[in-house]
């Protein structure tokens, strides 16, 4: 039962679910070009209530927005909110399932914008409450894959599979050790000796402003290239081939494959209990988001500076990057943070709360 929903719509809602956010680890703009990633669920979450309503018509209450929408279930994507949950019904519909019409109520606590994926959380609550009103027989990783279409097909932003998959199928506590290429994955414990922090920087990012797009394009290019399907089918010992490339491709291709390989020691150290290790890693990452994938800006990299001068193991941008939030690896964040924030006026603590 949704309180929201009732006092929204005055009747209770067929099916109530939701879904969590997420940090990525290590492994970033390696989903796209088949590769490994390794992100956490945060408990920040995204519920969503949905129920009948006039057919044709999506009727859908945000209240982070005090903000209700009405749509044809026909009707394009806009460039808010309800794109989200329209695209989920449209994913459905592709299915062969009839949704006639619905009522949808939304509670969240993902703060948006933040690179945290309040939009997986958003499709894979959805998702998840339609499969139950609607006794879709989908599991969880089919779900994270209609959640994924349902962003790149309907909303258009070509993301990759990680935010919906961790969403759908991660685990508190556990890192997701991901094959996007295989889809086989793996729950890794984080060290219980340090504590994940979660700080936004200051400045918004919005994925789908195109420099998103021009990194796939560009790893397309790369892999074209260098003949191969996708990135992932090179390593380390590939890498003189890949200088060879013409600028910028050979750093866009040198960040995705120093980046599986970060990805894969990464968890050799979770594995070994190896927090400073792990840390190092995230440095490394940082580096090459910065230098070889340009998509960090200044404030982000202040920001990690600063969280590493502070006592951090490590310090990476995390997410689709060209702002948002970046994440470290502290001993205490709540005995770190007020240092990093005297440094930085503008970032906020994200998690832990
Ligand atoms: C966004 C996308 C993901 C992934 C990251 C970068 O969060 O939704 O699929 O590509 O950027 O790692």
């Amino acid at each position: 039962m949704s309180d929201l929903y009732t006092k929204t719509f005055g009747t209770d809602p067929a099916a109530t679910e939701k879904a969590p956010a997420r940090a990525n680890l290590l492994g970033e703009h390696t989903d796209y070009n088949d590769g490994f990633v390794l992100p956490t669920p945060l408990p920040y979450f995204t519920t969503v209530s949905v129920g009948p309503g006039k057919p044709g018509e999506v009727e859908a209450f945000a209240a982070q927005f005090n903000e209700t929408l009405t749509r044809r279930l026909d009707a394009p994507a806009h460039g808010d909110w309800l794109d989200y949950v329209l695209g989920c019904v449209r994913v459905v519909q592709q299915q062969r399932v009839p949704v006639e019409g619905l009522r949808v109520a939304i509670e969240s606590d993902v703060p948006m914008g933040a690179g945290i994926s309040s939009s997986a959380a958003l499709e894979v609550a959805t998702l998840r409450a339609l499969r139950r009103w609607l006794e879709l027989s989908i599991d969880d990783e089919m779900l994270a894959r209609m959640g994924q279409r349902a962003e790149s097909g309907y909303v258009g932003m070509p993301c990759g599979i990680m935010d919906q998959m961790v969403s759908s199928v991660g685990r508190p506590g556990a890192a997701l050790f991901l094959d996007t290429r295989s889809s086989d994955y793996e729950h890794v414990p984080l060290p219980r000796s340090h504590e994940l922090a979660v700080v936004h920087s200051g400045v918004s990012h919005k994925l789908t402003d195109g420099g998103y797009r021009q990194r796939r394009t560009e790893c397309e290019q790369a892999a074209a290239a260098l003949n191969v399907a996708s990135l992932r089918e090179l390593d380390v010992g590939d890498l003189p081939a890949i200088e060879a490339l013409p600028e910028p491709l050979n750093r866009r291709a040198r960040h995705v494959i120093t980046e599986n390989r970060r990805v894969l020691d990464g968890v050799q150290a979770l594995r070994a209990g190896d927090a400073q290790a792990f840390g190092r890693l995230m440095v490394e990452s940082h580096r090459s988001q910065r230098d070889d994938y340009a998509v960090s800006v200044p404030e982000v990299d202040a920001l990690v500076e600063s969280a590493l001068q502070r006592g951090a193991l490590g310090a990476r941008l995390t997410g689709g990057g060209f702002g948002g939030c970046i994440i470290a690896l502290v001993s205490d964040a709540k005995a770190w943070w007020p240092a990093v924030q005297a440094d930085h006026p503008n970032a906020w603590l994200v998690y832990p709360r």
